[in-house]
């Protein structure tokens, strides 16, 4: 029997803490090239290496950003760019006190002969990687395990494939100095409602913790990236944020053990204000919480970015007015204290 020696756990669990200052979240910008790329498209512009920097310079030096994000994820590529005046992204990002991380899994492949599921690749050369990045200056990491709920899905090869891939990666990436964000999305694709987006939900989380468990995690040094529970994105019958927070706040109750620091929550698909919103409710519910839950938000922090910038240079400032104004809305949130 060995453990994770004692100074790297306090390294891993201060790092875990400082990405759950309060108030604050986690921006995620980790779109792989071919995602940025749609992005681009949209607004007119080329998928270049320098649009892809240009956009990213645009988020990065938001004034005031750090007021209410204490982190970001970055892609592979974006370690290593810089700003028009020769500033490297992660020195930027660290005199702002806003910690780097990176998305380091390589994206889902089918599942061979299953009904359209999914697994997450990665894991050969992660250890390598790891160490890399954390030479770079990269302190923590995320990688997503998107699961379907369908007729007959998520089926138990694919859970357990979920929570064994988790556990490894988290594993990897505690030997190399590296908080895991870990993350399984229960995607909201699909006409399922509530009562099954939870049960599904308490199910892969009980699973993805058993499996950190028998791998050694140290959860103290951890971070959990869940969806909400909400109905799926074709079901009639809508659910209240309140609806949403009750029955998220008793998933996470059931399925993530207290000694988990704090849980980000993905966006997966909800408008920015439904995002904002359900987070305010969940922080709002009363009763037992043992970790902090704040936001770990793409789409839902940058949607009126792309809308606002367009492409075009006079619009910069404007765009970035607009990020500070969702980081801010979910940064009080975090709190429970946001008003639409
Ligand atoms: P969304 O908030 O857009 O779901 O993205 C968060 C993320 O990092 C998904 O892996």
């Amino acid at each position: 029997f060995s453990r994770l020696d004692v100074q790297l756990q306090e390294e891993l669990k201060k790092t875990a803490e400082a990405i759950l200052a309060s108030g604050k979240g986690i921006l995620a910008v980790d779109e792989t090239n071919e995602g940025i790329g749609k992005l681009l498209k949209n607004v007119g512009l080329e998928n270049t290496e320098n649009n892809r920097r240009r956009y990213r310079e645009l988020l990065f030096t938001t004034p005031d950003l750090a007021e209410h994000i204490s982190a970001v994820i970055l892609y592979d590529e974006t370690v290593y760019q810089k700003t028009d005046d020769g500033t490297p992204f992660i020195e930027l990002l660290n005199k702002l006190n806003i910690i780097p991380g990176i998305k380091v899994d390589k994206d889902v492949t089918a599942l061979f002969l299953s009904e359209d599921e999914m697994t997450t690749q990665g894991l050969d050369d992660l250890g390598k990687r790891c160490a890399a990045y954390k030479k770079q200056g990269c302190r923590f990491a995320k990688w997503r395990c998107p699961v379907k709920i369908g007729l007959n899905t998520p089926s138990v090869r694919a859970i357990n494939d979920t929570a064994t891939i988790l556990a490894r990666y988290a594993s990897i990436c505690q030997s190399e100095g590296l908080v895991p964000i870990v993350e399984p999305d229960v995607l909201l694709d699909g006409d399922h409602d509530i009562e099954r987006a939870q049960k599904v939900t308490e199910v892969v989380l009980a699973a993805v913790y058993k499996a950190l468990n028998d791998h050694h995690v140290f959860l103290e040094g951890t971070l959990l990236k869940p969806n909400m529970v909400t109905p799926g994105q074709g079901c009639t019958k809508k659910s209240t944020p309140k609806e949403i927070a009750i029955a998220t706040r008793t998933a996470l109750l059931r399925g993530v053990p207290a000694a988990v620091p704090g849980i980000a929550f993905l966006s997966g698909g909800q408008t920015e204000e439904e995002a904002t919103l359900n987070l305010n409710e969940i922080n709002k519910v009363q009763g037992k919480k043992p970790w902090i839950l704040t936001f770990s938000y793409g789409r839902a922090l940058q949607a009126s970015v792309w809308q606002t910038w367009a492409g075009k240079d006079e619009n910069l400032v404007k765009a970035q007015k607009e990020l500070l104004k969702r980081t801010k809305a979910n940064g009080l949130a975090s709190l429970g204290n946001y008003e639409a």
